[in-house]
């Protein structure tokens, strides 16, 4: 029985009914919002490749929490962009690091603001890899180590949450047990557990200046033509104790997001990364789309494909829009 008797549009006539029968929502409290800090002071920076995103120095540090606390989006990601590197990464973990003041001044300013930090060596290393090499490949166990030491000292500079971001195998386990051995045991960890070798990570390369100087990172990232990989990356940051997963990029792989939203029950994320972001702004820009639409439209499908967080540039627009009922 279809038509006449059933008429799909029926409910679609009004606004009303339309919100009444309205399948899929976005909150501000799903939405997680990305900082870059670069040392200096009184430095503020627009990306390029993503305008509207600024790198800021620790002293406007404070003054951006609390516009993000005032938005009512309940998180920042962030990402540090220091001055000096080194082979192994090593400025990761120091005590007066750009990310470990970084966060000193968020929690500082706003200590409700969740402050969840990326933990990585790419930004750290000369060579722009995530990892330590050894005869021109990425040393996954010794990269592990350093990995954990970066996350207990952002811990220690008050952290509330860790993102490994680097793809290493066995990460998730090994960040985890040096967070309990150091008293962190109550430390939750947000593992970039599907992370695919994507060129929409363009624009990011820029703000954090971390491109990898030689090669790419196809030896750990995964590669995007692959399904059935995803479940064991899933499966094995599950078991070595991340609390919530990250499927990244998000658009061109909602299909991931909706595969491990039935096999898993960890929280899900989606990273809206800055190509995705780039793309809107630039055709936005030019008149060629509308980006309150185009973004709105891309949030819900990413929550409709089964994320309950999202990572995205546009989080205090999207908290706005939500505010004044444009969402
Ligand atoms: C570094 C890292 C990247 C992103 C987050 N953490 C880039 C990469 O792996 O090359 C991408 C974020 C974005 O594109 O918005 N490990
Ligand atoms: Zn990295």
């Amino acid at each position: 029985m279809s038509y006449p008797q059933n008429r799909l549009r029926r409910l679609r006539r009004t606004g009303t009914l339309r919100r009444m029968v309205r399948e899929t929502f976005c909150r501000v409290d799903d939405m997680i919002y990305p900082l870059f800090v670069v040392p200096g002071k009184g430095c503020r920076r627009e990306i390029s490749s993503m305008p509207g995103i600024f790198q800021l120095s620790p002293d406007l540090l404070g003054g951006e929490a609390e516009r993000v606390a005032q938005s009512g989006v309940p998180a920042v990601l962030l990402f540090g962009v220091p001055d000096d590197k080194d082979e192994r990464g090593n400025p990761a973990c120091a005590e007066e690091g750009i990310v470990q003041q970084g966060v000193r001044a968020l929690k500082k300013a706003c200590p409700d603001l969740a402050v969840i930090t990326d933990v990585c060596l790419c930004a750290y290393t000369t060579h722009g890899h995530c990892g330590i090499p050894r005869g021109g490949e990425v040393d996954n166990d010794e990269t592990c180590r350093q990995l954990a030491a970066v996350a207990v000292s952002h811990v220690r500079a008050g952290a509330d949450m860790v993102a490994p971001s680097d793809m290493m195998d066995g990460r998730v386990g090994v960040i985890r047990r040096a967070l309990d051995s150091e008293g962190f045991a109550m430390t939750p960890l947000m593992s970039y557990s599907i992370k695919f070798a994507s060129a929409y990570y363009g624009p990011f390369r820029e703000a954090a200046d971390s491109a990898p100087q030689f090669g790419d990172r196809r030896g750990y990232q995964m590669d995007p033509a692959n399904r059935r990989e995803t479940f064991r990356e899933a499966a094995f940051d599950a078991e070595e104790g991340a609390d919530i997963l990250m499927v990244k990029p998000a658009l061109a792989y909602l299909d991931v997001l909706r595969d491990l939203r039935e096999r898993c029950d960890l929280p899900l994320a989606a990273y809206n990364v800055s190509g995705e972001y780039a793309m809107v702004k630039a055709a936005a820009a030019r008149g060629w789309l509308d980006e309150r639409r185009v973004v709105v439209e891309n949030l819900l499908a990413m929550k409709r494909a089964g994320a309950d967080l999202i990572i995205t540039y546009h989080a205090l627009d999207a908290a706005r829009w939500m505010r004044e009922g444009k969402f």
